[in-house]
């Protein structure tokens, strides 16, 4: 099994899957990624606002591998100025992650939520980039038009943008843009969290019997042949396994066609574009 990577808009090598950290409690987090890099993982995404940077960081030392072998991402969160310069707070807060990760550099820095003042935020990423700390960087849960909009403003463009994608929410036509833009797609969510009954989908159950693969393994590959970069979540070791082996089959044409009847159209979380969403996400403070 031959673990696929994507070549971003800078010539950044970037492994098409890795392990996200989301939402697993800061105590577990370094067995867990201790485990996920047992199985083969190389590439880990996590964020300042996950909390769990240090465990990361020390999962990372106790394995040995060495650093030019992995892929790490983490993420800035909305910034809020105390000291009168987003800039300057962008700066600080991307040293923290760096000394909570433990790490001389990341591999890919995000901007997490597209509110707040993100120029001045981009503009401390494109300085990081520039000085090597952050080899590629990029952005998350950007509609196309702040998308565009970032793009068209600035100097460095976002090389990634990191979105809900998954079966019930594909982004066809958010992907063909980032496309034409240069900007490579990222899933987080690709099981939806779970949502709408997707480990017990008929469609996606009965395409998995064919392969004898598991609907987990189903959604990987949909989106990994999409040539979608997908980061899945869990703690469980067998399922991190699982979630991993997913380069021995492929998808038919007809198959993805009925996976494309799954799509929605609409978020299974929540519109980045909703106001109330954005006054919540926007109060939130992350040191
Ligand atoms: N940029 C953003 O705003 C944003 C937002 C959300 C997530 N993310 C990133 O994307 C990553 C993935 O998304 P996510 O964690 O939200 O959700 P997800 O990967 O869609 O789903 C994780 C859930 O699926 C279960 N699961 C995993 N593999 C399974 C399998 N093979 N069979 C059955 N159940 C399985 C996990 O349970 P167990 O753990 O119990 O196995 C967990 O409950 C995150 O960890 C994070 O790094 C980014």
């Amino acid at each position: 099994m031959t673990l696929q990577s994507v070549t971003l808009s800078n010539g950044v090598e970037m492994p098409i899957l890795g392990f996200g950290v989301f939402q697993i409690p800061p105590g577990q987090t370094q067995a867990t990624v201790e485990a996920a890099l047992e199985v083969g993982y190389r590439h880990l995404d996590t964020a300042a606002a996950y909390q769990n940077e240090e465990a990361v960081g020390a999962a990372i030392a106790a394995s040995g591998i060495p650093r030019d072998e992995l892929f790490v991402t983490t993420k800035l969160w909305i910034q809020h100025a105390p000291t009168g310069s987003v800039e300057d707070d962008s700066r600080r807060s991307f040293d923290n992650s760096l000394r909570r990760l433990g790490l001389d550099y990341v591999d890919l820095y995000l901007i997490h939520q597209p509110f707040g003042d993100v120029y001045s935020e981009w503009r401390a990423l494109q300085q990081l980039n520039k000085e090597g700390l952050a080899r590629a960087i990029g952005v998350s849960n950007f509609y196309p038009d702040r998308l565009v909009d970032l793009i068209d403003h600035n100097e460095i463009a976002p090389t990634v943008n990191q979105v809900e994608t998954h079966p019930f929410f594909q982004r066809e036509s958010d992907q063909a843009l980032m496309k034409e833009r240069g900007v490579q797609i990222e899933s987080w969510g690709p099981f939806a969290e779970g949502r709408n009954n997707i480990f017990s989908d008929p469609v996606l159950g009965a395409i998995g019997e064919s392969h004898g693969k598991s609907i987990a393994q189903v959604v990987l590959r949909w989106l990994v042949q999409r040539e979608v970069v997908v980061i899945p979540k869990s703690v469980r070791k067998d399922r991190m396994a699982e979630n991993f082996d997913i380069f021995d089959f492929t998808l038919t044409d007809d198959q993805l066609a009925q996976i494309a009847t799954l799509d929605t159209g609409v978020s299974l979380f929540f519109d980045h574009r909703e106001p109330t969403m954005v006054g919540r996400l926007g109060g939130h403070r992350v040191s």
